[in-house]
């Protein structure tokens, strides 16, 4: 039934920390996510709530956090399924609330039934409620009708998950290395002809033999369908000639990481995807080299986007001049071909809590030590682009290169560094363990 990926300790300060910030007539209830139907009566494989596995890494459904304020101290306590033989036949054991109870970070559990009855006495000696709407109906519709003053807990929760613990980072360089692994599986095995799905079987199967699972639906696009974003059809034969993009991070004990490599499928770049490719590349390293204690979250989009303008107008991508290709508020024409943002936070999500995407509302975040980003630049020439000009050479092109990132007060540590991404290291290993 799993155990827990970090000590009590480390949940008991997590909660203290969160707990602090409230007033003692607070009532705080974190509910975890519902089962979600795939297909009649058949779920998709369970995924607890970030914010649960945060507080106190409880995994199965159907549980809810709570703490309050008594005789002068939080109190920590877990809704959580009863313990059911008949229900354990066929959905799988429980932790139950004995377990819950002798070895999670809680100090008292009860079982989900008696939810309702408990949390409403609760309200009735609390003043306000601390609590996420959305996830649980059956809490929202009791909170709902208390008529007390509600405040959303992501706002105080979010500021907590940005800045990882020392534990937390160890976990994240893991999932950064066998992601990078994966990715290196991938080329080594690919060539000319070979089917988007096979890698990324190639590509999950390297997580699932250690144990992990893709934190996202990879993305494996060749020739043009890497010009598409959130490509995951994953059907198509790639043809000698194309590159493919693989966008294939996975999970570890919750912690997702998030790598982009793009290589040819035949082992050697056409001068056309090498020019894109390096121009890529350049900005990914100027933005890595941005994410810098203190610098402000948009100087990373800066830094990679100065660098793909530039080198749009020297390849006669793009004709005007500098200013004019950045455009104002970096919406530029350059934007027809980098159409996303360079990064987000990386952490219990893949695209994690705290801010920092591209329409975010807010304050802008200024970098600190111990938060996980992604730096992610792309260029994009659809084929298929009518809504836009650029000259033929680079027609059905589409490169990404996305790297994990850790800042840090001594620069930027790059998590997933074990997998290769300079033209010759890639050329060289392109096709290595295909027999025959
Ligand atoms: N794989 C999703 C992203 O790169 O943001
Ligand atoms: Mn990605
Ligand atoms: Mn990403």
């Amino acid at each position: 039934m799993g155990q827990l990926p970090f000590s009590l300790e480390e949940y008991r300060s997590r909660q203290d920390r969160f707990l602090s910030k409230y007033n003692e007539d607070t009532l705080v209830l974190i509910p975890t996510n519902p089962v979600r139907i795939r297909s009649n009566d058949t779920s998709y494989p369970y995924r607890a709530n970030s914010y649960m596995l945060y507080l106190c890494g409880w995994k199965q459904p159907e549980a809810v956090f709570m703490a309050f304020h008594d005789s002068g101290i939080w109190k920590s306590c877990l809704f959580v399924q009863p313990r059911d033989t008949r229900a354990e036949i066929w959905e799988g054991r429980r932790v139950g609330t004995e377990g819950a109870a002798s070895f999670w970070p809680i100090d008292e559990a009860f079982s989900i039934d008696d939810m309702e009855q408990i949390v409403q006495e609760k309200i009735s000696n609390s003043y306000s409620i601390s609590t996420i709407i959305g996830f649980d109906k059956r809490l929202d519709d009791m909170i709902d009708k208390s008529n007390l003053e509600i405040t959303d807990a992501r706002t105080i929760l979010d500021d907590l998950r940005v800045i990882k613990s020392d534990e937390e980072i160890k976990i994240m360089h893991d999932a950064g290395i066998l992601a990078s692994n994966a990715h290196v599986e991938g080329i080594k095995k690919t060539y000319a002809g070979i089917g988007e799905w096979e890698i990324q079987s190639i590509i999950e199967a390297h997580f699932s033999i250690n144990q992990s699972c893709p934190s996202y639906s990879s993305i494996v696009g060749g020739g043009d369908n890497a010009t598409i974003l959130h490509y995951n059809s994953n059907n198509m034969v790639i043809d000698d000639g194309d590159l493919v993009l693989v966008d294939a991070g996975c999970e570890i004990s919750g912690y997702a990481s998030d790598i982009t490599r793009t290589w040819p499928v035949n082992g050697k770049f056409s001068d056309p995807q090498k020019e894109i490719y390096n121009l890529v590349l350049k900005a990914e390293k100027a933005a890595i080299e941005a994410c810098i204690v203190g610098s402000p979250w948009s100087s990373i989009h800066h830094a990679s986007s100065k660098v793909l303008a530039q080198g749009l107008i020297e390849l006669g991508i793009l004709e005007c001049d500098f200013e004019e290709a950045l455009g104002e508020n970096f919406n530029g024409p350059y934007r027809n071909f980098f159409m996303h943002g360079t990064g987000h936070m990386l952490g219990l999500d893949v695209h994690d809590v705290g801010g920092g995407r591209q329409g975010d509302n807010g304050p802008e975040r200024l970098l600190s030590p111990g938060m996980v980003l992604t730096v992610e630049p792309g260029l994009y020439f659809g084929s298929w682009r009518s809504d836009i000009e650029f000259p033929e050479r680079y027609s059905g092109i589409g490169i990404r290169i996305e790297d994990d990132v850790l800042v840090t007060n001594e620069g930027p540590v790059i998590l997933t560094s074990s997998c290769p991404k300079e033209i010759s290291e890639i050329e060289s290993i392109v096709g290595e363990m295909i027999e025959g």
